[in-house]
Parts: structure tokens; sequence; C-alpha cells
């Protein structure tokens, strides 16, 4: 399963990123976490040791590989360069391994699509698209704040993409968009997830004005998920109404895409 995770800047991409891959491995799943972020913040979400995070190393900065595999020196517009260059080694390679969560960092890269085509982006569309995961193996993707990015065609590999919002007119503003360039990728299957829910009332705004998408379930505000930042510890291991919430979306992926295979 691929999940691309999005949403307007700062409503909870990398926290609930962060929240499912946890789990996910903790149900004994082989996850792959990546950080789409030029500015890259889940490694820190995820409670990655420093010693770990000092290890990883964007793969767009990796000048001499993509340039080995591709046969072009990144940033290079234009030219010949391999589309499908090997990419089988790379999560192992260049990944490092938390608590059953493997994190892969991409820094500033565009990946293509009718926009930019070079190598480096080339590199990292090969990576996703053509990665074999076995069936119940889970990438997630961190994805930037905001949509350009789904216009490029970015992302049309993922199976699902989640829409995160907070119960704000603004976010749903920006579900909205999101929803019509997924379609026009192609992307169909869009959830909606709620975050910084703090009543009854928030959670009925969110179900009576959704941009047509499928609202899935919701993480509660709690204050505690400052606490855990300031405190540098996971979410995860610090919030358990938070846990518990995204524990039920993942049930609830599970048997929404469990129903349309079966269809
Ligand atoms: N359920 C919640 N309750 C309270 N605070 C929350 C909750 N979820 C996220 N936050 C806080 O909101 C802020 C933004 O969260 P996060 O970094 O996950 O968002 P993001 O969408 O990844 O942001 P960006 O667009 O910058 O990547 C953080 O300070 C985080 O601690
Ligand atoms: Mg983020």
């Amino acid at each position: 399963m691929k999940l691309a995770i999005t949403g307007k800047g700062g409503v909870g991409k990398t926290t609930l990123t962060a929240l499912m891959a946890q789990a996910y491995a903790d149900m004994g799943r082989q996850v792959l976490a990546v950080d789409a972020d030029p500015s890259p913040c889940l490694a820190g979400a995820l409670g990655f040791p420093d010693e770990l995070r000092e290890e990883l190393k964007p793969i767009a900065e990796m000048d001499a590989l993509i340039e080995e595999r591709t046969g072009a020196k990144p940033g290079t517009v234009g030219g010949f360069f391999t589309l499908n260059p090997r990419v089988d080694d790379i999560p192992e390679r260049f990944s490092v391994l938390h608590r059953g969560v493997r994190l892969l960092e991409m820094g500033s890269v565009d990946l293509g699509g009718s926009g930019c085509i070079c190598p480096e982006s080339a590199m990292l569309k090969t990576l996703f698209t053509h990665l074999l995961f076995r069936d119940d193996d889970i990438l997630l993707l961190d994805m930037y704040a905001g949509v350009e990015h789904l216009g490029r065609a970015t992302v049309d590999f993922v199976d699902a993409m989640l829409v995160v919002v907070e119960p704000t007119r603004r976010s749903l503003g920006t579900a909205k968009q999101i929803r019509k360039l997924a379609n026009d990728i192609g992307l169909l299957r869009l959830y909606l997830v709620g975050n910084k829910v703090r009543n009854e009332d928030e959670a009925r705004f969110l179900e009576n004005t959704t941009p047509d998408i499928p609202l899935i379930g919701y993480l509660p505000a709690d204050m505690k998920v400052q606490e855990a930042d300031r405190l540098g510890i996971p979410v995860y291991d610090h919030v358990e109404s938070l846990k518990t919430s995204a524990r039920q979306i993942i049930d609830e992926i599970t048997r929404l895409t469990a129903d349309e295979v079966i269809e």
C-alpha cells in the first residue's frame, strides 16, 4: 500500500504520517516513510536518535549516485539520461531504521512530470513507482504543504491520498483544490482525515463541509502534542488519544481498500 499524505501547511501531515508509520510497524508491517518536505521533520516526529539522523542524507543530494545511475549530473535539464535507473538498493543503502520504521529523506527535488525533467526527479520517481513492495508493505509519503506538486503528476503512483484538514474553511478549501488536481491526474481514491478536532461541533462541521472526499477519521486536538515536541518524544508514545485514532484510521483504510478489491 502506497499512501501520500497531503494538505495545507501546518494541518498535521507530519504528525499523522509519523503516527501511522509507527502504528503499521507495530503491527509487524514493513514500513518505508519518506519525508518529501525540503525542510524535513519526520525524523524528529518519529523520535529517530541524533546519530541516525546524522547518517541520513537526502537522495536529491547524492550527486555521484544520481550521475552513476542516470548517466547525467543532477541539475541537468535536457540532454540524455536514463529514465529508469537502477533503484532497488536505494532504500537499504540510504535509509535509516528505527523501531521498525525505515526513513528516507528526499531533499529539495521536484518529482518532475511535465515541469522539470531532471536526472534526480527521474530517479526518485522510478524509485517510488517501481520499487517492488510486497502487498502488505507500506509506503508513506509525507508531502510538502499545498497543491503545486500534484499538478505535475508527481504522486500518481500512490494507491490513495490522505488529505489532512483542520476544522477550518481554509484547510477545506485546500482539500478541494487537492481533490481537483488529484482527479486530473487520475487519482480518485482520496480520504479526508480531520485533525485538531476539539469537540462534536467541529467534527460535524467537517462532516458537513467535506469537499466530496470521504471522511475516514479524526485526530483530536490535544495540548500534549506540543508537549511531546518540547520533550523530544514521539506523539505516538506520549499521546494515547492520537495513537488510538491513528490505529482506527488504519483499520478504516484497510476496510475500505479490502472492499474495493472484493467489488
Ligand atoms: N492533534 C493535534 N493537537 C494539537 N496540536 C497538533 C495536533 N496535530 C498537530 N499539531 C501541531 O500542529 C503543528 C503542525 O503539525 P505538523 O508539523 O504535523 O503539520 P504539517 O502539516 O506537517 O506542517 P507543514 O506543512 O509545515 O509540513 C505542530 O506544532 C504540531 O505539534
Ligand atoms: Mg510536515
